[in-house]
């Protein structure tokens, strides 16, 4: 998948459309019409009615919502599940509001409905976008079956910043792999033909910047120079309006003095402007009424005609456009034009989606939730997800045979509902298999399992059932612990300091190693996790997220050697909290720091002169390396690459292309899946560039001593970046590229832009 790649795709799509050109414009060209007329039967309070989307009242249809739908007040509802009420509410929209326009009804569906897929994060560290669309049209199956029609995903933030609670619904640090993977979650939600049965409209939030948070606390501020913007956070959010994402989110955050849920450059001047969008946008939750409280507003009519100047269409929440608007456009403060423009959009979403064709559902055309072809799929994502940070002596996978006692310990290991994760609110602990229920089912009798939680939670600081854990322990041949966060410690407005492990887990992690047995640790957690005090102590250290409903039998697959674990890290953990922000695609200054000169604080002589330490960009406490670069994961396998070769080298033309052939090989004895990845570094420009960054990456399985030889192709615009003068161009120059397993690749050619 390259940029190049995303690019054919949406050439090819809009070449399908070319010469499907006639039906195409006129379908919408229908549509349009048919808008038109609707809209010239609509009074000033309807319009604002469409714009106005509020909380449904959890199965009923009170007497006041029932007025508001009925008098056309009322766009979308959000948050309503019951399909006997959502039935009922769009039969009083359709056949009894003044224009007989059905309800768009919205719920965030993040990582499944019922069947809950690995958190978004843990889906990015696949890096398999087909299965990640696979899984996101069965969100969207299971959604549709009970009449939602719109979710409120994917989210793809970009952040570099593992304090931020709701990098658990992010696809990571790098642009790349979040717009690939997010736009396979578009594909996945809304289909070729949105109006298909099962599909739904999906939304690309929160533009923009709000991963940016400063010190990764939720809500606040983002400060984003214009060229970080462009090169970083908003690459995703571009691909999405390729990808013909129905509608856009804005977010709660202001980024560099104003509020996004204001902000006119990113709404109308770029997305719907330049970037051509033609779906809506809506507000997050009240982030129209709270621009007065980030006082920049003076109150809440004045929220409502800065949000909708600057682009907002749809008003979550807050009131603020069905109170406010006709008024504005009465004072002529809004124009009609706009307004139209407005409506229409949300009008054609509703189009496409084909509710004004047939606005109801039936629950019984969908196939049941949580049906097995689903659990099967949940289990192959939250398999792929695994990210396998460690194996000493290769420790794992354990051999079945060789154990007759396993010990399994820790919070984790059996709580159906904590492996679910964040923004699970439809999600049902019932349905989860845990990993101790999945190792007793291997263990079959064959050894026996010697379960003990130690701590109640992973918060818990009571260390009382230490001692039991020993003697556990003491009886067993290995040790696996489930450790990590509870799905609370992450998601929104859920952001932490420090991100080690929480209570005291740590010291569990000592206690038990001490005891000289195989220790594997198997973490699931919402963000990355700080693991400098526990990696050394740790034979085996699997990383598996908050991995859904079946996480258990997919953890225990990889356990016990059933598959190879293949994940690799979206995002760069940290040796701690101190290091962050640390990401792959960093800078490279003035004063890099080599290992030579990075002298650590112990090795600093006492009464050394201020320049002993060697003048480079480091901390004197953590180095500069972090825990896990970005892309890493190891396998059971080890995949070497070998033969690096160009087609050329130097591009000539802004068509040229490049062709990249490595030969990946298989040297261990165990069938795998290796994740290549291409990057480049770009080495003189206008404004620095990264040291490096992803711009391709492939999935291949190879049989033990299997030999492959690889090929990405790479288009001169694959190199482009922005830069304030010139908006986004390859400039001519000198360009290192990197082929292997993780960011810190260094089979290493080069090649030269000169066009
Ligand atoms: C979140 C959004 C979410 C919305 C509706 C907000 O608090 O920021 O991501 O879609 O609520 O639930």
């Amino acid at each position: 998948m390259t940029r190049s790649f995303i690019l054919l795709i949406t050439i090819l799509m809009s070449f399908n459309h070319c010469t499907e050109v006639h039906s195409e414009t006129s379908k919408d060209s229908a549509i349009e019409k048919k808008i038109d007329s609707i809209i010239k039967k609509m009074t000033l309070d309807e319009k604002a009615g469409q714009l106005h989307q509020i909380m449904g009242s959890f199965g009923t249809v009170t007497d006041d919502l029932r007025g508001q739908v009925k008098s056309g007040q009322i766009g979308s509802v959000l948050n309503e599940i019951d399909p006997k009420t959502i039935l009922e509410l769009q039969r009083i929209a359709v056949e009894e509001s003044p224009n007989g326009i059905p309800i768009l009804f919205a719920r965030d569906v993040i990582h499944g409905f019922k069947t809950i897929f690995p958190i978004p994060l843990g889906q990015a560290a696949s890096w398999n976008p087909l299965l990640i669309e696979e899984c996101a049209h069965i969100s969207a199956m299971e959604a549709s079956s009970v009449g939602i029609n719109w979710t409120f995903a994917p989210m793809m933030d970009v952040c570099r910043d593992p304090r931020w609670g709701r990098i658990a619904e992010t696809l990571g640090e790098d642009p790349h792999l979040s717009s690939v993977l997010s736009s396979s979650m578009i594909k996945g939600y809304q289909g070729n033909d949105i109006s298909e049965k099962g599909r739904i409209a999906a939304c690309a939030k929160h533009f923009a910047g709000y991963g940016a948070a400063e010190g990764g606390r939720d809500y606040n501020t983002s400060l984003i120079p214009e060229a970080e913007l462009h090169n970083i956070y908003l690459p995703p959010f571009k691909a999405a309006v390729e990808n013909d994402v129905a509608t856009f989110m804005t977010g709660f955050n202001d980024l560099n003095g104003v509020p996004v849920t204001a902000n006119k450059y990113l709404t109308r001047d770029l997305l719907k402007n330049k970037w051509a969008f033609d779906g809506f946008v809506v507000s997050d939750w009240e982030s129209i009424s709270q621009l007065a409280v980030h006082g920049f507003t003076e109150n809440q009519r004045e929220s409502a005609l800065k949000a909708f100047k600057a682009g907002v269409d749809m008003d979550m929440q807050s009131y603020s456009f069905l109170k406010h608007i006709p008024m504005l456009v009465k004072e002529g403060l809004i124009d009609q034009r706009s307004l139209d423009d407005a409506v229409r959009r949300i009008l054609r979403v509703k189009f496409k989606l084909g509710l004004f064709d047939d606005p109801f559902f039936d629950p019984a055309d969908f196939p049941e939730m949580v049906n097995d072809d689903y659990r099967e799929k949940a289990k192959q994502l939250a398999i792929e997800s695994c990210v396998l940070l460690k194996n000493d002596d290769q420790t794992l996978p354990l051999e079945a045979s060789g154990i007759s006692k396993l010990a399994v310990l820790g919070p984790l290991s059996d709580d159906p509902y904590e492996q679910l994760g964040t923004w699970i609110f439809d999600g049902d602990e019932k349905h989860s298999i845990t990993p101790l229920q999945a190792i007793q089912e291997y263990a079959n009798g064959n050894f026996e399992v010697n379960y003990l939680k130690v701590l109640e939670t992973s918060r818990s600081v009571n260390k009382s059932s230490f001692n039991a854990a020993e003697e556990l322990v003491i009886n067993s041949d290995a040790v696996v612990m489930f450790l990590g966060e509870e799905s609370i410690l992450s998601g929104e407005a859920h952001s932490r300091a420090r991100i080690n492990l929480p209570g005291c887990q740590e010291e569990l992690i000592d206690e038990i190693s001490r005891m000289g047995k195989p220790l594997v640790v198997v973490i699931m957690a919402g963000r990355p996790i700080s693991l400098e005090n526990v990696v050394n102590k740790a034979d085996a250290i699997i990383f598996a997220w908050h991995p859904g409903t079946m996480g258990g039998p997919a953890i225990a697959d990889i356990v016990f050697g059933k598959v190879s674990p293949s994940g690799k890290l979206p995002v760069t953990f940290p040796k701690n909290s101190g290091q962050i922000p640390i990401y792959y695609n960093h800078k490279h200054t003035g004063k890099p720091p080599t290992k030579e000169k990075a002298v650590l604080i112990d090795d600093i002589p006492v009464k050394a002169k201020q320049w002993s330490v060697g003048n480079v960009a480091y901390y004197l406490d953590a180095g500069y390396e972090p825990m896990f670069p970005f892309g890493y994961g190891l396998s059971y396998t080890q995949f070497t690459y070998e033969n690096l070769k160009l087609s050329k080298d130097v591009l000539t033309s802004k068509a040229d292309e490049l062709t990249v052939r490595v030969d990946l090989v298989n040297n261990g004895d165990f069938e795998a899946t290796e994740i290549s990845q291409l990057y480049i570094r770009d080495l003189v420009s206008s404004i620095t560039r990264p040291v490096k960054e992803l711009i391709a990456f492939q999935r291949h399985a190879l049989k033990p001593g299997e030999r492959k030889t690889i090929e990405f192709k790479i288009l001169v615009e694959d190199l482009a970046y922005y830069y304030p003068e010139k908006s986004w161009s390859t400039e001519n120059g000198n360009f290192d590229l990197w082929v292997g397993g993780d960011s810190r690749a260094d089979l290493k050619t080069s090649f030269k832009v000169k066009k």
